[in-house]
């Protein structure tokens, strides 16, 4: 220890370094201690949502390409994140073109909000109309091509997750999911059910969950992610909770809807991308006539597997 530190408080300190380092390795050490170790601030996870980059993405004078909702300036993270394990963002394709996504990811999202086309991924192929989502394994591009007309889909990864940890993408035939497609219909078919079967509080709201036959046991789309069609009919609301998960939603449908995020209203607007910061208290509201649609991502099966998720129905 030098003398200039003699006359500083521990919890100034800056980091240490060995006092005689003799190889490269003991010299890359670094030494904190209980004092200085825990006052790393982050910037919170804001409770926003992303409006521009989804009208920007359904103008028709916006060429072929894929935009980003990046908040890693905010949240202080070296990579594009929308939230810290979560990457969201609007592919466009306009007709006749075709467009390659290959985030860096274990696995990657799909939802069509506009347009038919199809997906290639590998050796495999989707044909895809609105209302589809579909699941594709990392480490494969995945090459859209429109038909006639625009296509807008809304894509989502873990691709901040693998970039966290400085890791690569699966090799071909090693990802935690194979290509994997939900179609419109069998969603719509599982919210009616859902809607017209469950009894009056059993659950805490409508939503289909979808995995695949490889996540099967987990329920989760990916190991770490959660997928979930959520459905709010005309006039309802879900009960205020909170979760130490945070959800990258978008909005699919409904009118006069919004959030309230601790005892903040935010209203929802079409297509909007939306973050529900992790542990805050939140509920969703309908308060038009029609049934409201949103599709969750959430880092969620980080949390199981750690059992920590930390669900629990809160007072708004
Ligand atoms: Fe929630």
């Amino acid at each position: 220890m030098t003398e200039t530190l003699r006359n500083l408080r521990v919890s100034e300190m800056p980091p240490q370094h060995a006092a005689d380092p003799k190889t490269p390795a003991q010299q890359r050490a670094r030494f904190f201690n209980s004092g200085n170790a825990f006052n790393v601030q982050l910037p919170p996870v804001p409770d926003m949502a992303f409006a521009e980059e989804p009208a920007r993405a359904l103008d028709p004078a916006t060429p072929t390409g894929m935009i980003l909702c990046d908040i890693s300036d905010q949240l202080e993270c070296p990579f594009p994140a929308t939230s810290p394990l979560v990457l969201a963002g609007y592919a466009r394709i306009r007709a006749g073109e075709s467009l390659n996504t290959d985030p860096r990811a274990s696995g990657v999202i799909a939802y069509v909000i506009q347009g038919d086309g199809t997906t290639r991924c590998g050796d495999e192929e989707i044909a895809w109309a609105p209302g589809d989502i579909m699941l594709f394994p990392g480490g494969a591009a995945q090459h859209h091509e429109t038909g006639d007309s625009d296509a807008v889909l809304w894509v989502v990864s873990n691709e901040p997750q693998v970039a966290f940890e400085g890791l690569q993408p699966p090799a071909v035939g090693m990802a935690p999911t194979g290509v994997v497609h939900y179609k419109a219909a069998d969603i719509a078919a599982q919210s009616d059910y859902l809607v017209a079967n469950a009894e009056v509080g059993e659950l805490p709201g409508y939503a289909i969950v979808l995995s695949s036959e490889q996540n099967e046991a987990s329920r989760n789309v990916l190991p770490t992610l959660t997928l979930a069609m959520n459905t709010l009919p005309g006039g309802t609301s879900q009960p205020p909770h909170r979760h130490n998960s945070v959800a990258v939603s978008l909005v699919v449908s409904g009118e006069d809807c919004y959030s309230m995020i601790d005892g903040k209203r935010k209203d929802w607007s079409p297509w909007a991308t939306t973050i529900t910061p992790p542990v805050s208290v939140h509920s969703h509201h309908n308060g038009g006539d029609s049934r409201a649609m949103f599709l969750i991502v959430q880092d969620g099966g980080l949390y199981y597997h750690t059992r920590a998720m930390g669900f629990e129905f809160a007072e708004e």
